[in-house]
């Protein structure tokens, strides 16, 4: 594997540190660009310049040679907003990016000019994913591996490695949840949440939610990884294990927590707030603290900030923001978003901190326009919420990532 001499640099960076000596709160540096997918029949990337100042500038969408799907209410009727019902529906791997095709299986992968955040090209073709509706997808630099959660009929995780010549091989399925679900899944229950690696990237997890009826609570799936040898294309992957933390029910959106040792994730539960788990060596989870939102509709996505050393949630149906610890997932701060600029936004998805801000992705209502809201962690006050609808982005708006 052919890796740049500043990855190298940045993952020795990212070496685990022990509880004992815990990253302090800083500065980081303001990112360069956000990312996210528009899920529509032509599933493009939108990319949007980061400002100095924080705020985004212009931004340009970039065809991924696949088609966005959305998923169904226990109606059985469409539901554009949350269509993926999950986080993290496009990734960043080094100077990549990964994004779903819900509706034709497929995962595609493009490259970002070093001259330009905003212009995106195609590396190789879509990768077949050998499962039905692809809702999430993580990538480790690290391993040269990218993985995505299906959700559908044939419901799992699948692994393939990534070269920057010749794009995605072979994708391969290293685990199947028996979920029952139809494609499009009828949701937001009963589907794969999110897919995501460690903060060493030597582990996968995937969220996946319970319907919070008997012997049906959700569960975090464990799978240890490693890197392919030299030449090896198959992803090299361990034995699966899955537990369904204590007091969690319906888990969503999550992020390891840099710089954990033992790991540990700070993970949503739609049907309270949000947990710290504590990952143990056989890979099972088990709830540290737990933090429930009073008057939440649905706490899905959460985000941690290096600027606060806290993380911060967001709720498909409450246009607010919430703070918690990354200790005990105890409230912060709630940021209360329904008034000023953002307030259309009938409420936030998936988001992402750079620098001292957060970018939340409100996907609107379809009556609503899409925008992302960006807020300042610091003061706590929205500093822009930028418009997409004129760029043609509409509710099925999925996923968010940040170019630092
Ligand atoms: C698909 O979207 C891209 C931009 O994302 C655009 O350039 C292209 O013209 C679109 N194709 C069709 C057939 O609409
Ligand atoms: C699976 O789903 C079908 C409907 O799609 C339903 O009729 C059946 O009872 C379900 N089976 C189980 C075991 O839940
Ligand atoms: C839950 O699972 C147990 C053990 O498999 C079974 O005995 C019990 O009937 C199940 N309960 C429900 C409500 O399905
Ligand atoms: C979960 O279980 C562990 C171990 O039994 C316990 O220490 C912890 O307090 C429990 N957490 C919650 C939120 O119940
Ligand atoms: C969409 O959201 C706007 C602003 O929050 C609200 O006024 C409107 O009633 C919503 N429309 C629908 C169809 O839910």
């Amino acid at each position: 594997m052919h890796f740049p001499t500043h990855t190298i640099l940045a993952l020795t960076a990212l070496a685990p540190l022990t509880e004992a000596h815990p990253r302090p709160p800083q500065d980081a540096k303001t990112g360069k660009a956000v990312y996210a997918i528009t899920n529509s029949d032509n599933n493009s990337v939108l990319a949007m310049t980061i400002q100095a100042d924080g705020k985004l500038g212009a931004g340009k969408l970039t065809a991924t040679m696949g088609k966005g799907a959305v998923s169904m209410n226990a109606m059985g009727m469409s539901a554009p907003t949350d269509a993926l019902v999950s986080q993290s529906a496009l990734t960043l791997a080094g100077k990549h990016i990964f994004a779903v095709n819900a509706g034709s299986n497929t995962v595609s992968m493009l490259a970002i000019s070093p001259d330009d955040p905003t212009q995106l090209r195609m590396v190789g073709n879509p990768a077949a994913v050998p499962g039905t509706f692809p809702n999430t997808v993580a990538a480790s630099v690290k391993n040269s591996m990218v993985c995505v959660g299906t959700s559908g009929s044939r419901a799992g995780v699948s692994c393939g490695t990534f070269d920057q010549r010749n794009g995605i091989g072979e994708m391969r399925q290293i685990s199947s949840f028996k979920l029952n679900q139809s494609d499009p899944p009828v949701g937001p229950t009963n589907t794969v949440s999110h897919t995501f690696f460690s903060a060493d990237e030597m582990m996968l997890f995937t969220t996946v939610k319970g319907t919070g009826m008997a012997n049906n609570t959700g569960f975090l799936s464990t799978v240890p990884v490693s890197m392919a040898a030299n030449g090896d294309c198959e992803p090299m992957v361990g034995k699966e294990v899955r537990s369904s933390p204590n007091s969690t029910a319906v888990l969503f959106g999550s992020q390891a927590i840099p710089g954990a040792n033992p790991p540990k994730i700070f993970a949503t539960d739609a049907s309270f707030g949000a947990a710290v788990l504590s990952v143990d060596s056989t890979g099972k989870a088990m709830t540290v603290g737990k933090g429930e939102i009073k008057g939440q509709m649905a706490t899905c996505w959460a985000a941690i900030s290096p600027a606060t050393g806290t993380a911060f949630v967001s709720d498909v149906g409450v246009n607010h923001l919430v703070e918690m610890s990354l200790k005990d997932a105890s409230i912060v701060d709630t940021i209360d978003l329904s008034k000023g600029a953002s307030a259309m936004n009938p409420g936030m998805i998936d988001l992402r901190a750079a620098g001292n801000f957060l970018y939340a992705l409100s996907p609107g209502n379809g009556t609503s326009q899409a925008a992302i809201s960006v807020l300042d962690v610091k003061s706590k006050k929205l500093v822009q919420n930028a418009d997409l609808g004129s760029l043609g982005v509409r509710n099925t708006a999925m996923g968010m990532a940040v170019l630092m």
